[in-house]
C-alpha cells in the first residue's frame, strides 16, 4: 500500500495485513493455554478494539468463550483532576470468571489500570489483557499487557480499528504518520 493523506497528515505503510494476522493468531494460541476455564469473557474496548477483538475471538476457536463491548465516557469533573472516565457497558455479572480485555493498543496504561481496578472489585475469577500493540516507552502507569502482538516505538499509527479523528479505522494495514508530520 502506498502512502495515504488524510487530514492533511501523511501516513506510511507500518505493518501489514499478513503479519497482523499472524500475530493474532499465536497470540489467540497464547491466551487458550493460559485459560482454566472454558468459557472466558473477552471484554472488548470500543472503540478501537474492535477488529483486533473479532479476530480474536474466531483465532480463539473456543465455542464457549464470550464477548462484550465496554466504552470509557469522558465527562469534565468538579475535582481539581480535571477529567473523569466513566466505564460504561458492562452489563454481564463477572463474578468467578476469566476476563481477557482486548485492547488495540496500550500507551500510557491509564485505561489498562482503570478498566483492571474495575472488574477486580467486580468478582472477576482473573482479569489479563491482550493488546494488539503496546508503546513500551509511553507507559506511566501499570504493567505490561499479558498478552501483545507488537511492540512498537512512540509513533502515532492508524488503520485496523485505530482512528484519526474517527476516519480510516476500517484499514486492513497499519500505517504509521512519517517522522516529518510532527
Ligand atoms: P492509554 O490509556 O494511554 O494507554 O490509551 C490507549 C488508547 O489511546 C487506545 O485505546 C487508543 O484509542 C488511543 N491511542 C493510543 N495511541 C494511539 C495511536 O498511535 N493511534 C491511535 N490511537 C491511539
Amino acid at each position: 500500500m502506498n502512502e495515504l493523506t488524510i487530514n492533511g497528515l501523511t501516513f506510511e505503510p507500518y505493518l501489514k495485513e499478513s503479519d497482523i494476522q499472524k500475530q493474532v493468531q499465536r497470540v489467540a494460541s497464547e491466551i487458550r493455554a493460559s485459560l482454566t476455564t472454558d468459557n472466558p469473557l473477552l471484554l472488548c474496548v470500543l472503540n478501537g478494539a474492535f477488529v483486533f477483538a473479532a479476530d480474536l475471538l474466531r483465532a480463539l476457536d473456543m465455542p464457549e468463550a464470550e464477548i462484550s463491548f465496554v466504552r470509557f465516557k469522558s465527562y469534565e469533573g468538579t475535582s481539581s483532576t480535571g477529567e473523569i472516565k466513566q466505564l460504561i457497558g458492562l452489563t454481564e455479572d463477572i463474578t468467578g470468571r476469566e476476563v481477557v480485555i482486548v485492547e488495540d493498543i496500550v500507551d500510557t496504561g491509564l485505561t489498562a489500570v482503570k478498566l483492571r481496578e474495575l472488574l477486580v472489585s467486580h468478582g472477576a475469577k482473573s482479569v489479563v489483557m491482550a493488546a494488539l500493540l503496546f508503546k513500551p516507552a509511553s507507559i506511566t502507569v501499570g504493567q505490561k499487557p499479558e498478552f501483545v502482538g507488537f511492540e512498537i516505538p512512540s509513533r502515532f499509527i492508524i488503520g485496523y480499528g485505530l482512528d484519526l479523528d474517527g476516519k480510516v479505522r476500517g484499514l486492513r494495514d497499519i500505517m504509521v504518520l512519517k517522522e516529518n508530520e510532527k
